[in-house]
C-alpha cells in the first residue's frame, strides 16, 4: 500500500516516477538514466570489453562509409540529417566527416533527451569537424517526432543508432516505426541498428559487466529522483539484475529491493514500500532476428532498402525507406 500526500506534476519525470513508484509490479523508464553522470556512465559502458554492440556498429559504419555515404546523396538534394537519441556522436562522427569530405550538402539535427550530452557533442563537433552544420534539439524522440513534422519539405535522414529501438517493446515499436513512416516522403531514408540474437551469455555479459559500471547506470535512475525530486533512495539497498529470453530476444533489467523498506519522494509527496526482492523494471534491450525485422517494416509500411552486418556478425543496420 503506498501513501501518497499531493499529485502536482510539473515534468513528465515527476509524473513517470509517481506512475511508476506506485504501480504494481513497478517500473521507471531508461530514458532517465540520462543526466551529466548517466551519460558519462554510458559512455564508460560502450567503452567495456562485453559491451560488444558500440564496437559491432563502429565496425559496420567504418567499413561502409562510402557505400553509405553514396546511398544518402545519390540524388545529390540537400537533406537533414536527424539523429534521434544521438547521444555523443562518436560513431555518427564516422559519417559526418564522410559527408563532409566528399562536400554533401546536408545539416545534422541530433536530438536527444540530455541536453548535457547534446553540449557535449556540438563541442567536440566545432573541434573534429567544424565544416558540420548543426542544430541540436532537446527532447523526446516522440516530441522530436513533432519537431520533424515541420520539416517536411526537405529531404531527410533519420538515424537512429546504437539499438535505441530496442527500448521498446515490439508493440511500442510499430507505433513509433509507423509515427516515423507517417512523416517520410519518397525520398527519405530511415537508418536503424538492430542488435541481433546470438549466444545468451555474451548478452547477459554486456548488460551486467563484473566491474558495476551497469549496475552504477541501472542505479542513476534512483540517484536522480534523490538530487531532483528529494528521494532517500539508498543505493545500496537495491541490486542491478539482468535477464535475457533467448526465446523473445528480451533483455530486461531491474532494480531489486534487498530487504523490506519505504522511501520517500519529498517533491512527489510519495511514501513507497518495497517489500523484500521487490522489483523496479527499468529497461528492456531487445534483440532481433531478420524474420522479426521483415514484421516490423510490414507492419510499419516501411520498406528494407538494404543492410549491413558487422564482421562478427552480432549486430546489423538496416536502411528503410516508405512504401
Ligand atoms: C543507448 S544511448 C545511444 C547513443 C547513441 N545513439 C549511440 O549509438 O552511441 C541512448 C541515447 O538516447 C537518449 N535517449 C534515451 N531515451 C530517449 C528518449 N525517449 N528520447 C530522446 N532521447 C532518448 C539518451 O540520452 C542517450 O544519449
Amino acid at each position: 500500500m503506498q501513501e501518497q500526500t499531493e499529485t502536482l506534476f510539473d515534468t513528465q519525470f515527476e509524473e513517470e516516477v509517481h506512475i511508476g513508484l506506485t504501480d504494481y509490479p513497478k517500473h521507471l523508464s531508461s530514458k532517465y538514466f540520462y543526466d551529466e553522470k548517466g551519460d558519462k556512465l554510458f559512455q564508460d559502458i560502450m567503452n567495456m570489453p562485453e559491451y560488444y554492440l558500440t564496437d559491432a556498429e563502429f565496425d559496420i559504419l567504418s567499413t561502409h562509409t562510402d557505400e553509405i555515404t553514396r546511398l544518402f546523396s545519390k540524388d545529390e538534394k540537400h537533406f537533414n540529417l536527424i539523429e534521434l537519441g544521438a547521444g555523443d556522436g562518436k560513431k555518427t562522427k564516422i559519417l559526418l566527416q564522410n559527408l563532409i569530405d566528399n562536400k554533401i550538402d546536408f545539416n545534422y539535427l541530433p536530438i536527444d533527451i540530455s541536453q548535457h550530452v547534446l553540449d557535449q557533442l556540438s563541442r567536440s563537433l566545432k573541434i573534429e569537424i567544424p565544416e558540420v552544420v548543426v542544430e541540436t534539439q532537446q527532447g523526446t524522440y516522440f516530441e522530436a517526432l513533432n519537431e520533424i513534422a515541420s520539416l517536411t519539405n526537405d529531404k531527410k535522414i533519420i538515424l537512429f543508432l546504437g539499438s535505441n529501438i530496442g527500448n521498446l517493446l515490439h508493440l511500442q515499436a510499430i507505433e513509433f516505426l509507423s509515427q516515423v513512416q507517417k512523416l517520410m516522403g519518397d525520398d527519405d531514408l530511415f537508418f536503424v541498428g538492430f542488435d541481433q540474437k546470438k549466444d545468451p551469455q555474451t548478452i547477459l555479459d554486456a548488460y551486467n559487466d563484473q566491474t558495476g559500471i551497469t549496475a552504477a547506470f541501472n542505479k542513476n535512475i534512483l540517484a536522480r529522483i534523490n538530487s531532483e525530486l528529494g528521494g532517500n533512495f539508498d543505493l545500496d539497498k537495491f541490486l542491478h539484475w539482468e535477464v535475457y529470453d533467448p526465446e523473445t530476444g528480451t533483455a530486461k533489467s531491474y532494480l531489486v529491493s534487498k530487504e523490506q523498506q519505504s522511501v520517500t519522494v519529498a517533491k512527489l509527496g510519495l511514501k513507497i514500500n518495497f517489500a523484500p526482492w521487490e522489483t523496479i523494471h527499468t529497461e528492456i534491450s531487445q534483440k532481433y532476428d531478420h524474420r522479426t525485422i521483415e514484421w516490423l517494416a510490414e507492419k510499419s509500411d516501411l520498406q528494407i532498402v538494404t543492410q549491413f552486418t558487422d564482421s562478427k556478425n552480432q549486430y546489423k543496420n538496416y536502411v528503410f525507406r516508405t512504401v
